[in-house]
C-alpha cells in the first residue's frame, strides 16, 4: 500500500504549507538545519521517509542561496530511503536566460534545469517564464507541470475592477495576458518593450484614447526591479486615465523596487503569494493542491 507522503517546507511561507499539509492530509516533515561556523550546512531529518514519497516546497527566489540546502536536501531524503522526491517551487528561478544574447555568456535557464532534474523526481511550478523554451521539457528531464494562476488573476480582476482594459508590458505577456483578458471579457493591449540594461526600459505603448473610460489594469508575471511596470505605468499616465492597478504573479521586488512602483503613484499593486510580499492578495495554495492531487501517480 502507497505510505502517506512526507512534505517539507524548505524555502515557502508557512500559511501556504499548511494550507497543502492540511487539505492533502499529508504529514508535515520535520527536520533541523545545522549551520556550522563555517556556514557549511548539514540536515538531520526528524521524521521517517523510509519507502515514502517525499515533496519539497521551496519557492526559489534568490535563487543562489536556496539551491545548495535543496540539493543536500534531496540527496539526504534518498539516501534515507525516500522513493519518490518532488519539488513544488511557486516561484522556478532562472528561467529568463533562454538565449545566449551575448557572445560568451551562458545559457542559465538549461543549467539549472539539469541540476533540478538530477535532484528531483517531479516538478511542480506556477507560471514559469516560458518565452523561447516552449515547455519546460524542453529542458527538464523529469516531469513537469507549469501552473498558471490566470483563472485566479482573471477572478481577482471580476471582483475587484469595473470596466478593466488589461495591458501587457512586453511581448512575453501576451500569452497570459490574452487569456485573463477572454476570461474578464476585457480589451487588451501590448506594450513594444526593448530592454537597455537590468533596469532601463523603454517602452512605446499602443494609443489608449478610446480606453480612456476603462480602468488600466498592467499586468506581468514577474516584478522584479520593477523598471517594466514603472516605464509602461509613466506611459499610461499620460493619457489621465483612472488610477492604475499593477498585477505581477511573482512578487520578486529586488532591493526598494516595490517602494519605487508605489512612489510613482500607483496605490494598487497585486501579487500572487508564490513569493510572500505585502502585496500577495491573489492566494495559489489551492492550485497548487489539485495539481499535488493530480501527480499522485509519480509519488509511488
Ligand atoms: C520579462 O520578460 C518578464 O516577463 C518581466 O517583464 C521582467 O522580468 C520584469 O523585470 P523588471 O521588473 O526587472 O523590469
Amino acid at each position: 500500500m502507497l505510505k502517506k507522503p512526507v512534505v517539507f517546507n524548505l524555502f515557502s511561507a508557512q500559511p501556504i504549507y499548511d494550507f497543502i499539509c492540511d487539505k492533502l492530509n499529508y504529514e508535515a516533515g520535520e527536520y533541523e538545519l545545522h549551520q556550522f561556523p563555517d556556514e557549511e550546512i548539514l540536515f538531520r531529518f526528524k521524521s521517517i521517509v523510509t519507502d515514502r514519497p517525499v515533496i519539497v516546497i521551496a519557492t526559489l527566489n534568490q535563487p543562489n542561496s536556496k539551491i545548495m540546502p535543496l540539493l543536500f536536501a534531496a540527496e539526504t531524503l534518498r539516501e534515507l530511503g525516500a522513493t519518490k522526491i518532488g519539488l513544488v517551487a511557486p516561484y522556478l528561478a532562472y528561467m529568463r536566460q533562454d538565449k545566449q544574447f551575448h557572445t560568451g555568456e551562458g545559457i542559465t535557464s538549461k543549467y539549472f534545469a539539469k541540476v533540478i532534474s538530477t535532484y528531483f523526481d517531479w516538478l511542480i511550478t506556477i507560471d514559469s517564464h516560458l518565452h523561447r523554451w516552449h515547455t519546460l521539457n524542453d529542458i527538464y528531464t523529469i516531469p513537469t507541470k507549469n501552473l498558471s494562476a490566470s483563472t485566479d488573476i482573471a477572478e481577482w480582476i471580476k471582483n475587484h475592477i469595473k470596466q478593466p482594459v488589461l495591458i501587457g508590458p512586453d511581448k512575453e505577456s501576451t500569452q497570459w495576458v490574452s487569456n485573463i483578458a477572454d476570461r474578464c471579457e476585457a480589451p487588451y493591449l501590448i506594450v513594444e518593450k526593448k530592454r537597455i540594461s537590468d533596469t532601463n526600459i523603454s517602452a512605446t505603448i499602443p494609443k489608449l484614447d478610446s480606453y480612456v473610460e476603462r480602468t488600466p489594469v498592467v499586468i506581468d508575471d514577474i516584478i522584479s526591479t520593477a523598471a517594466t511596470m514603472i516605464e509602461t505605468v509613466k506611459h499610461i499616465q499620460l493619457f489621465k486615465m483612472k488610477p492604475i492597478t499593477c498585477i505581477g504573479v511573482h512578487a520578486i521586488f529586488a532591493n526598494d523596487a516595490y517602494e519605487k512602483l508605489t512612489q510613482i503613484g500607483v496605490d494598487n499593486v497585486i501579487t500572487c503569494n508564490t513569493i510572500s510580499h505585502q502585496s500577495n492578495q491573489i492566494d495559489i495554495s489551492q492550485l497548487i493542491v489539485d495539481a499535488i492531487k493530480d501527480s499522485g501517480k509519480y509519488h509511488d
